[in-house]
C-alpha cells in the first residue's frame, strides 16, 4: 500500500541509534514532490520527515543528503545501492494517535519502513501557534505557511543568543521577537535593549521608550559616573592613566568626597567610615578636579609649600574655572612652586575638558542631592522605559571606551535592583530581558571593560535565579567565553561565514542536530536555525521582517471613526489608528492615495470603506 501513498519518498535502510539512513524511492521525480499544489523540498537539510509506526508517527529531521556514487565514503557500510539517492535523518520525537507531538521516541523504525514527507497540516500539529505564552518569530523554511513561535517564558529568563555574520539579520531578528512580545500582549516582562550603534530607534518605532546619550531633556540617557569605582572614572574621563601617584591621589580625593556626601545626605543610611573610593554613592567630580588642578598649579610664599598659597583667583568648581596663582619666580625669587607642582601633568586639564564636553553630559547626570531621595530610583525607571514595555538605551555617538563603562554601570545596577526586589519591581516579580548587542565585547575573557564583563558574567551565571535574562547578540560567537553559549537556553543562529564561528555554534548544538550546523554558511538573510528550550524542535526558520510602527502619527480631529493616520512612502503603506486603540495597515497605497485620504476634506471612514479596504490590509501585528 505504502508504495502508492503519494507522500512516501523512500524506505529505511539503516538504523544506528537515532540516526537513520533512508534510500529515496528511485521513481521519485526530482527531490521535491508536488503535493496539494505545493513543492515539498524533501531533500533540504533541516526539513522534516515522518515514519509511520502503527498509530503513531516518528518524526525526524534531514541532516545529510547524498547520491552514493558521489559520496560513498560518508555512507554507513555500503547500505544504499550505487546510484541511489539517500537521506540521513535524525529521529526527534513522535506524533501520537491523537496528533500530539512529544520529544523522544519510544520505538525505532524497522528496515524497509516507508518514509514520508510531512505535510503542512502535520507540521501544524507539531508547531504550536502563537498564543498568550508564545511569540511569533517567522515560518518554517521547509513550509512557508507553517508559523514558528517561541515560548516566551524561557526566552526571557533562561538566556538566549542571536548569532550571525554582519548583515545576516541579527538586529532585525531581535526587533521581530521583541515586537511580537509586545504586540502579542506579553507584557509580563520588561525588555531593555542596550544599543551601542543606535540601530533600534527606527526598528522599534513607537513601541519603545528611547533614551540616548546625546538626547536632550526627557530623551537623555543618564548614567551617573559616580556609580563606577574611582579608577574607572578616571579612565572614562582621561583615558588610561598609568601614574600610580595620580591614581592614588585621585582615589583618595574621591573617597573623601564620597564620605562627606554620605555624612551630609539625609536619605542615605550608611556608615561614613565604611565608604571607600569605590562605593557607589554620589560625589562631585568637579570639586575633585578642582582640588587636583589646585595641587598641580599652586605657588607659595616660601619653598616646599610653606607659607600661604599665592592665589590670585580661587576659581569655581561648579563653573569648571580653575584656581589662578601668581606665577612662580625665576631663580630664587618668590613665589615658589608647591610640592606637587606639575606632578599630575595634563590630567587635570584633560578632566576639565571632558567635564565640559557635551558628549560627556549624559555621564554627569544625575548628580546627588543631599536632601532629596536616592537619585538612582528615577534613573532606573528611565532605563526600564517607564510605562513602555520596551526600552532602548542608545549609546551611539560617544567614544567606545565611555560607552563600555556606561553599559557596565547600567547592567550592574539593573541586576542589583533585581536581586534586591522581592515583591514588586523588576526581577522575580517582573522578569527583565536585557538585549546586549556586540555581546562578545563585554563577555570576552580579554575584554578590557572590567565593569561590564563582571556584570554580564554575573547575570549569565545567576540571572535566572533573579528573573534577569540576557539575549546576547554577536557576530563573533567564537570570541565569547566557552561557557557562554552553553548557558543560553535558546540559540538563534543566522548565516555564519567564518569557520571558527560555525565551529563554536556547532559545539553548542545538541549532538542529534549538529548536522544542521553545516547549512549555517548558506543561510539566506533572515533565515536561521533555532534550537533550545523556546522551540519544540530544532528548526530552520525564515524570520519575519520587523514591521516598524510609524512614529509620525498625524492626529485626526474631525472624525469620530479614526483617531490618527500615518504614511510610509517607502513601503507605500497607510496606517490608521481607530478609537478602540487598534491599528491597521493598508498596503499598495501610492502617494496619490495618501494625499486624497489625508486631505482635510475627505471623510476618513468612507474613504477606508470605499478605497483602502480594496487594498491588501490587516491589523498591525507582526
Ligand atoms: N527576515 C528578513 N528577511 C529579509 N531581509 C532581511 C531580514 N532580516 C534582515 N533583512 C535585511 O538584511 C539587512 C541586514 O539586517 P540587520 O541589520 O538586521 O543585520 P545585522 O546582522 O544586525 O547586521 P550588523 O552585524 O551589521 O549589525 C537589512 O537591510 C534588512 O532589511
Ligand atoms: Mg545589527
Amino acid at each position: 500500500m505504502a508504495e502508492h501513498d503519494p507522500t512516501c519518498i523512500g524506505r529505511v535502510r539503516h538504523v544506528l541509534g537515532a540516526t537513520v539512513t533512508v534510500a529515496l524511492d528511485p521513481d521519485l521525480a526530482g527531490i521535491a514532490p508536488l503535493w496539494e499544489g505545493r513543492l515539498h523540498p524533501v531533500g533540504q537539510v533541516g526539513s522534516l520527515v515522518r515514519i509511520p509506526q502503527g498509530p503513531i508517527s516518528l518524526l525526524a529531521t534531514v541532516t545529510l543528503v547524498g547520491i552514493s556514487e558521489l559520496s560513498s565514503p560518508l555512507l554507513p557500510a555500503s547500505v544504499p545501492q550505487i546510484g541511489n539517492r539517500w537521506l540521513q535523518i535524525q529521529l526527534l520525537g513522535e506524533i501520537d494517535g491523537l496528533g500530539r507531538f512529544r520529544r523522544g521516541v519510544s520505538e525505532y523504525p524497522g528496515l524497509d519502513d516507508p518514509v514520508h514527507f510531512t505535510t503542512a497540516e502535520e507540521l501544524r500539529s507539531v508547531y504550536p501557534p502563537a498564543g498568550p505564552d508564545r511569540v511569533h518569530l517567522g515560518s518554517l523554511a521547509a513550509a512557508p505557511d507553517v508559523p514558528l513561535t517561541l515560548t516566551a517564558a524561557p526566552l526571557v529568563t533562561r538566556h538566549g543568543a542571536v548569532v550571525g555574520s554582519t548583515g545576516s539579520g541579527k538586529t532585525s531578528a531581535v526587533a521581530t521577537v521583541v515586537q511580537s512580545f509586545v504586540r502579542g500582549g506579553w507584557t509580563a516582562a520588561n525588555i531593555v535593549i542596550v544599543d551601542p550603534h543606535g540601530e533600534y530607534r527606527a526598528a522599534m518605532g513607537g513601541l519603545a521608550a528611547v533614551r540616548s546619550v546625546l538626547g536632550d531633556d526627557d530623551g537623555l540617557l543618564r548614567v551617573p559616573y559616580w556609580a563606577l569605582p574611582a579608577t574607572d572614572i578616571l579612565r572614562a574621563f582621561c583615558g588610561s592613566v598609568d601614574s600610580a601617584t595620580i591614581l592614588s591621589r585621585f582615589s583618595e580625593l574621591v573617597a573623601e568626597a564620597r564620605r562627606s556626601f554620605v555624612r551630609a545626605a539625609e536619605w542615605l543610611e550608611m556608615d561614613g567610615a565604611s565608604v571607600t573610593a569605590d562605593t557607589p554613592v554620589p560625589f562631585d567630580l568637579r570639586s575633585v578636579w578642582h582640588q587636583l588642578d589646585y595641587e598641580n598649579n599652586a605657588t607659595y610664599e616660601r619653598t616646599q609649600g610653606q607659607g600661604t598659597a599665592e592665589v590670585e583667583d580661587p576659581g569655581d568648581p561648579s563653573q569648571l574655572r580653575p584656581a589662578k596663582f601668581r606665577p612662580y619666580g625665576l631663580g630664587n625669587a618668590a613665589p615658589f612652586k608647591g610640592p606637587t607642582f606639575g606632578i599630575y601633568s595634563s590630567v587635570p586639564t584633560r578632566l576639565r575638558l571632558r567635564l565640559a564636553d557635551p558628549q560627556y553630559h549624559f555621564f554627569q547626570e544625575p548628580s546627588g542631592d543631599l536632601t532629596d531621595s536616592d537619585p538612582l530610583t528615577d534613573v532606573l525607571q528611565d532605563w526600564l522605559g517607564n510605562e513602555k514595555p520596551i526600552s532602548v538605551l542608545d549609546f551611539s555617538g560617544v567614544p567606545t571606551e565611555v560607552t563600555d563603562l556606561a553599559i557596565g554601570v547600567v547592567l550592574q545596577l539593573l541586576f542589583e535592583v533585581a536581586v534586591r526586589s522581592r515583591t514588586d519591581g523588576i526581577g522575580r516579580p517582573r522578569p527583565v530581558l536585557i538585549v546586549l548587542e556586540e555581546a562578545h565585547r563585554y563577555l570576552s575573557d580579554v575584554s578590557t571593560v572590567r565593569v561590564a564583563r563582571e556584570a554580564v558574567n554575573r547575570i549569565a551565571r545567576e540571572g535566572r535565579k533573579y528573573g534577569v535574562g540576557l539575549l546576547l547578540v554577536t557576530q563573533r560567537p567564537s570570541e565569547l567565553p566557552d561557557t557562554a553559549l552553553a548557558q543560553c537556553g535558546t540559540i538563534i543562529a543566522l548565516r555564519l561565514t567564518n569557520g571558527t564561528d560555525q565551529g563554536t555554534v556547532k559545539t553548542a548544538l545538541p549532538d542529534s542536530v549538529a548536522g544542521l550546523a553545516d547549512v549555517l554558511p548558506a543561510l539566506r538573510t533572515g533565515e536561521a536555525i533555532v534550537v533550545g528550550e523556546a522551540v519544540v524542535l530544532p528548526t530552520r526558520v525564515v524570520i519575519d521582517q520587523p514591521h516598524p510602527e510609524p512614529d509620525n502619527w498625524i492626529p485626526v480631529l474631525d472624525s469620530t471613526r479614526v483617531v490618527a493616520i500615518a504614511y510610509d512612502a517607502q513601503s507605500e503603506t497607510i496606517y490608521v489608528r481607530f478609537p478602540n486603540g487598534s491599528e491597521w495597515r493598508y498596503e499598495s497605497c501610492p502617494p496619490m492615495t495618501w494625499e486624497e485620504f489625508s486631505s482635510p476634506a475627505a471623510s476618513k471612514g468612507r474613504y477606508i470603506a470605499q478605497v483602502l479596504n480594496q487594498r491588501p490590509h490587516g491589523p498591525l501585528t507582526s
